[in-house]
């Protein structure tokens, strides 16, 4: 589950985010999150399908 890739075009695993999340300053807005691990990991750069995925995954570690 944690090695698991979250987006594909650019092979960005839960992993990665959670690391890159755990990196910077915490924000309470997920869309907010969402733009700061994509500079970090270029997650969701390439298709964009998985927009909700990486979302998801942002919003479940903030809430651990
Ligand atoms: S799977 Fe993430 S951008 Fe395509």
């Amino acid at each position: 589950m944690e090695n698991k890739v979250i987006c594909h075009c650019m092979n960005v695993s839960y992993a990665d985010i959670e690391k890159a999340l755990h990196e910077h300053q915490v924000f309470s807005d997920v869309e907010k999150e969402f733009e700061e691990i994509q500079k970090a990991t270029q997650c969701s750069t390439g298709c964009g399908g998985c927009y909700d995925d990486v979302l998801n995954v942002i919003s479940e570690i903030m809430s651990k």
